[in-house]
Parts: C-alpha cells; structure tokens; sequence
C-alpha cells in the first residue's frame, strides 16, 4: 500500500472527528467515474425521499428517519411539530423520572425494562452498550427481547425485588409482534405476582390505533409515545424507540441527535468523493458485485461498539436482503453482515479470513482514544491500548497481503455524538446502495412471511393439544396423530411439536424419555 494511493482515497471530516479509508478496496481507476451516472440517480432518489416522496412503494409509506434529527426538513409541518412534541415529551419524561416525580410504588425508577425485537430492540441495545457506565448511568437497561421462557426469567431474576422500581417500556411499532406481546403478558404477570401494578409502571411506544396502543390506553399505562408509519423499525433508534431508553439511561439525546444530522449534511453531498456514506455504498457494490458475493465483517476494535456489528447485521441484511427489484425481477439481493470486535475476534475466525475461503470484505472501525484517564506500561513504554491498535494494524496488513480487502472507518472517541454519525452513515449508505442495485430499503416481506408461517404452527399446536386432551389416555404416533388432524403433510411438524410439548409439562406425555418418529404420545 503506498503512500500516495492513501492518502488519495482517505477522506476526513475534520468537523465531525471523522475518517474513511477505501485505500485497502482495489478498484480500478475508472470505477468511480463508471458509476458516476448511477450515483447522481441514488442522490436523487435520496432528495426525494427526504422530500416526502413515498420511497417505500411496496407499503405505501414514506420515509422521514432523516426528519428525525432535523424536524424542520419534515414535508409538511403538522409532522414537524408531531416529531419536536414528541422529543419534548421525552426530554420531559426523563427529568421526571430522574428526579423522582414519576416513581414506582416502591420508590424512585432504577430500572428500566424494555420490551421489543427487532428494530425495536437492537438500536436500544448498541446505544445502552455504547455509551453507558453502570456506575454513573441514571438507570439500569434490561431488556425482553425474545420470547424464550428461560431468557425472560434470566433478565427477570435480575430484577428480582425491584418490580416497583423498575419502568417497562413497551415498544412495538405494529402493536401485534407476537414476541413483544408476549415479552409484555410476562411482565404483567410478574408485576402482578410482586404485588405491584404493571400499569403505573409502564409506557408504550407505537404506533396510534395498534393493539398495544390500545392495551396501554384501556388498562391507564402511564403514557404513550408515536411511532410513525413512516419510520423503519431499523431506521428508528432516532425516534422515541432508541431516545427514550437512552435519556432514561441518562445519555445525551441532543448529542447524538446532533452527530446524525452532522453526518446527514456531510452524507448529502452529491460529490462522490466527498460524500462517505456514498463512498461507502460503493465500495460495497464494487467488492460484492453489485450482488452480495461477499460478506462484510464489521470490526470494531473497541468492546463499547461490540454491539455495532449486530445492529448492522438488521440494518443492511433486513434493507437489502429482498428477492425483488423495484422492476419486479427476481434478484435476490443482499449483502451478509456479521462480526463482534477486536482483536477478540483475531482469537475466533480471522484465522480462516486470513487463509481460508475468500468470501468477505472487512470494515474495520478504529477508535483513537483509548480510555479516560492514563494507562500503566504492560511492557516497556508500550500501553494495552498501543496492542489493539498494533493488532488492527496488524490484521488489516495480513489480511491485505493476501488479497483480503477492507475499508476503515476512524473516529477519535465514542461519543454520543460519534454513535449518532455512524447510524447516520450506515443508514444513508443502505439507502444508496439500495438505489445502486434497484431495490426497496424499506420493507421487508420476508419477516412478515416468517410471522404467517409461525402462526399457521401454533394453529397445529391447538389441534393437537385437543386431539389427545378429547382421547386421553390413548396412546397415538405422530403419523396417526397427522392422519386424525386430516394433516398428513405437516407430520414433520406434528413431531416437531409433540416432542417439545412432552418437554414442558402441558399434560401431553412422551412415552420414551427423548422423542423418536416412533414415539407414542398420550394425555394425562
Ligand atoms: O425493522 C423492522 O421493521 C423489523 O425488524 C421490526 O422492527 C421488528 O419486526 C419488530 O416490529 P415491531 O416494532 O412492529 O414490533
């Protein structure tokens, strides 16, 4: 790597303590000037989203995340106002909560248990991890973000004792995501067997009319707050599903609402090499194709963006993973996301990035700042922090040498102003390099599709469990089972469920102690 081929692809943002380094992504000369063309039509397609036009046809929906930080871009100002009574409402809610006029019946709110998947979990997640310091947090993030039994006693033994000090937040922009209601049922029910009620301690965030807003209405939840129909699910840790949490943790909204919209007015240049969002969209249609033929491991080395790559991981695969173009050509689009930090990573599967199969690009993200305050010598005038940074150095050199490619993306410190940026950064990018290969960002039909089908299973289950309950004590197969229930097509399915149900104490017995397709099963 010279010199000279550095410096001519590194582009800084002084303003915003910023850097992007494409030096390591091998294009030719000509790339950029190729596809020059189709970048001026993704900066287009951009103002037009960000004017109001309905970006996302599939839904009929707009797409105003970038509104959210600059309320005054909004297209019409009844949404202006909507988006700055809802930041003062949580600007109002914090102070409230923090100085004790909102409090639990057992005292002032240290907790703050937060119930969602997805869109409505993962931003919550890296921001809480990213900025938060359990000695000075205000208060304490746990979150239901599964509806695994086992996982929502974990997070609830943590809270053993403190339910009335402890404030759900609900947060579902459908209002019908079954593992959010179910996550919120759980709660009710372990409030109410703690002696405390669930109602005067909750708030839900959702959109207006869904079921959950009508549950909080109906049963006298402490409040409500919006979630727009034209706000993503991945795109809203800058609405009220990621600022609530954050300012009840104690974070500095403003500031990162601040960084996002430094990045949004740096990300709307429509000069290509100026522009680091873009530059980012397309090194990544270069070095996948334009069709995903490479993954992207994202490498933060720096424990607090840990979290980062799993954010990422919703925000690119959930935007750019679709079957279809915006023409209706089948494309089957996408771009594979994973990775967790380093240099922990270096001691997992950077071995096999290094020599094995070539199916990735790295994004590494190097943080300048090592800690507050001095570090001790772990050898002679050398710091732990000068090792990481020596490891990155380093792995970004071996991988290079063998032809592995990778970008670097640089800030000086985690802030909540840098945390802001790189949200901004990475959803600006998804929507270019969406419009780059033709597709829709903004919905996503295969989730749905998995919602159906888990609905269509628990149909199956009902018939089952009456089955046996009507010939109780009558000892049934699986395919017998199939054939009574006229469904002989779902007899792997029936097994599926069969055998879990004989796990978990539902009355249905297993005659064998692990299940086999043979298995006989009865109700007791
Ligand atoms: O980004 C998305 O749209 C999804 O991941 C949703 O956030 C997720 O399915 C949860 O949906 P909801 O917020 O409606 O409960």
């Amino acid at each position: 790597m010279s010199w000279e081929k550095f410096t001519k692809h590194y582009l800084t943002l002084p303003e915003l303590d910023f850097a992007l380094d494409i030096s390591r992504i091998d294009f030719g000369d000509g790339f950029l000037a190729e596809m020059e063309p189709k970048m001026q039509e993704a900066y287009k397609a951009m103002a037009d989203l960000e004017a109001g036009a309905i970006a996302n046809p599939d839904e009929n929906r707009m797409v105003g995340h970038y509104w959210l930080r600059d309320a005054s871009l909004a297209p019409e100002p009844e949404l202006t106002t909507e988006i700055e009574k809802c930041l003062a409402d949580i600007r109002q809610i914090a102070t409230k909560v923090h100085s004790g006029e909102l409090a639990g019946a057992k005292g002032k709110f240290k907790n703050c248990l937060v119930i969602g998947i997805g869109g409505s979990a993962l931003g919550p997640q890296f921001v809480a991890d990213a900025l938060g310091n359990p000695d000075r947090d205000k208060m304490q993030l746990h979150f239901f973000d599964n509806t695994d039994p086992d996982g929502i006693d974990r997070t609830l033994a943590t809270l053993d004792g403190e339910l009335g000090e402890t404030l759900a937040v609900v947060i579902s922009k459908s209002g019908g995501t079954p593992e959010t209601r179910n996550g919120m049922l759980e709660a009710q029910a372990a409030y109410k067997s703690a002696g405390v009620d669930f109602a005067k301690h909750a708030i839900a965030i959702t959109g207006a009319g869904s079921k959950l807003d009508k549950v909080a209405e109906s049963e006298g939840w402490l409040t409500r707050l919006p979630m727009w129909d034209w706000v993503g699910g991945r795109t809203s840790e800058l609405a009220a599903v990621g600022l609530l949490p954050a300012a009840l943790q104690g974070l500095k909204i403003d500031r990162m609402l601040a960084g996002a919209a430094a990045m949004d007015a740096a990300t709307r240049s429509t000069e290509t090499t100026k522009n680091p969002a873009a530059l980012l969209a397309l090194m990544w249609y270069y070095a996948t194709e334009g069709k995903g033929a490479k993954d992207m491991v994202v490498l933060p080395y720096k424990d607090r963006l840990m979290l980062f790559s799993k954010y990422l991981q919703q925000l690119v695969m959930e935007s750019l993973g679709k079957e279809f173009d915006l023409d209706g050509n089948t494309v089957n689009q996408g771009i594979a996301v994973y990775g967790n930090k380093g240099s922990t990573d270096q001691h997992a599967y950077v071995q096999q990035l290094r020599e094995g199969v070539h199916n990735f690009f790295v994004t590494f993200i190097e943080v300048l700042k090592d800690r507050e305050g001095d570090s001790i010598e772990v050898e002679d005038g050398i710091t732990t922090g000068d090792f990481l940074q020596g490891f990155y150095l380093g792995t970004r050199d071996a991988l290079y040498e063998n032809g592995r490619q990778s970008i670097t993306i640089t800030i000086s410190e985690v802030t909540a102003e840098a945390v802001g940026q790189l949200i901004a950064l990475f959803e600006r990018a998804v929507g270019f390099y969406a419009s780059l290969v033709n597709i829709n960002a903004y919905h996503q039909p295969g989730v749905e599709a998995g919602k159906k089908a888990a609905a269509s299973v628990l149909g199956i289950e009902s018939k089952i469990i009456s089955l046996l309950r009507e010939k109780a004590g009558e000892r049934l197969n699986t395919v017998t089972i199939a054939q009574h229930l006229g469904l002989e097509s779902q007899t792997e399915i029936i097994f599926k469920l069969l055998n879990r149900l004989a796990a978990n104490q539902r009355g249905i017995i297993a005659e064998d102690k692990f299940s086999t397709p043979e298995t006989q099963f009865y109700y007791e």
